[in-house]
């Protein structure tokens, strides 16, 4: 299958991968906002094998969304093998490997980025995946994790799968880039904090600088990213082909189209109320079209972020957090 990661226009700008956020109705909203690749949130690859039907739902995505990622987390090289067979056949353009994860109950199992202790398996997870489909294949990591004595001296004898070094307590995305990068993968996106400070706290940019000096191909900067500004700055500071945007997005979907502007031009709008609430009123039927009135459960959330700061908008989050029809969206914000 084509490598579609080559053909985007840079920078890329992408959704970043959100377990509980980044569903289709949201996924289509960043998409006609200007979103060059979306990802969807992360599935367990055990699960796409063993046919679990709120798996397949969980990825479940519209035609428009295309080119879509799909994200997945194991640690079972034969797990990914089989999984990203069965994503092909699903149709979607490409297949992330989540290394960064921090949650408890995927760590827990010796998935998302506990796999960076052990760069080793993470090569054989890259290469599985690769061998398992024409899919292009992609990875998520982080900057870094303490990898602690005994995993420090697993991975100092493991040299046969690239060259790599880990002479130290701490494996950083340039041990795990070392290791994977004989391998065909096409793209990284780095989150630029460690397993110790896992969502807040000053991105580690530099270690992103790093690893551009050894990946030549795609490499996606994220990590603290929530204006135009402070994307034109990482892209610069770091030579990344693009960004990966997260919690930025949250009710502003309309991000992307203001980086897009602000690199093209210097300049973006922003949007008024009358364009708010359209925006909210069509994510809203995109919600329900998707999921049905499920969706508008998991849409709550995104109408509460969408008028964060407004004034009066603690009342009407207080409204918006208990909407059941699209009627009542539409009451509320009329
Ligand atoms: C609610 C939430 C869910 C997330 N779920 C995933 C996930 O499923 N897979 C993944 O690789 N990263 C996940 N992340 C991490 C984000 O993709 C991103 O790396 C992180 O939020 C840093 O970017 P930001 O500072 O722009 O938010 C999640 C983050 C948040 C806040």
């Amino acid at each position: 299958m084509e490598n579609f990661w080559s053909n985007l226009p840079k920078p890329i700008l992408a959704l970043a991968p959100m377990a509980g956020v980044t569903d289709t109705a949201f996924r289509q909203m960043c998409k006609r906002f200007g979103a060059d690749v979306i990802y969807t949130e992360f599935a367990s690859a055990n699960a796409l094998v063993y046919d679990n039907k709120k798996t397949r739902e969980l990825i479940a995505y519209a035609p428009e969304e295309q080119p879509v990622v799909c994200q997945i987390f194991g640690n079972d090289p034969e797990m990914f093998f089989k999984s990203v067979k069965i994503l092909e056949t699903m149709g979607f353009t490409g297949v992330d490997i989540n290394f960064g994860c921090p949650a408890y109950k995927v760590v827990k199992h010796g998935g998302g980025v506990s796999l960076m202790k052990n760069p080793k398996l993470c090569a054989e997870i890259v290469q599985a995946a690769c061998a398992g489909s024409g899919l292009p294949v992609s990875i998520k990591i982080r900057a870094s994790i303490k990898a602690g004595q005994d995993t420090k001296d697993k991975i100092e004898g493991d040299n046969e799968l690239g060259k790599y070094e880990c002479a130290v307590d701490v494996v950083t995305a340039l041990d795990l880039v070392n290791a994977i990068r004989h391998l065909p993968a096409q793209a990284i996106m780095i989150h630029a904090r460690s397993f110790e400070q896992p969502f807040d706290g000053e991105p580690n940019v530099d270690i992103i600088s790093q690893v551009r000096t050894i990946w030549p191909r795609i490499l996606l900067a994220n990590g603290g990213i929530y204006s135009p500004e402070k994307a034109k700055e990482i892209l610069e500071q770091t030579k990344a082909d693009g960004v990966g945007i997260a919690r930025g997005a949250w009710g502003r979907p309309w991000i992307f189209q203001q980086i897009k502007d602000y690199l093209a031009s210097g300049q973006y709008q922003h949007l008024d109320w009358e364009e708010i609430k359209n925006t909210m009123l069509k994510h809203a039927s995109l919600a329900l079209t998707s999921k049905g009135t499920h969706g508008l459960l998991d849409l709550r959330k995104h109408l509460a972020w969408y008028v964060k700061g407004m004034p009066g908008a603690a009342e009407t989050r207080a409204k918006l957090v208990h909407v059941n029809t699209v009627a009542d969206v539409v009451k509320i914000l009329s």
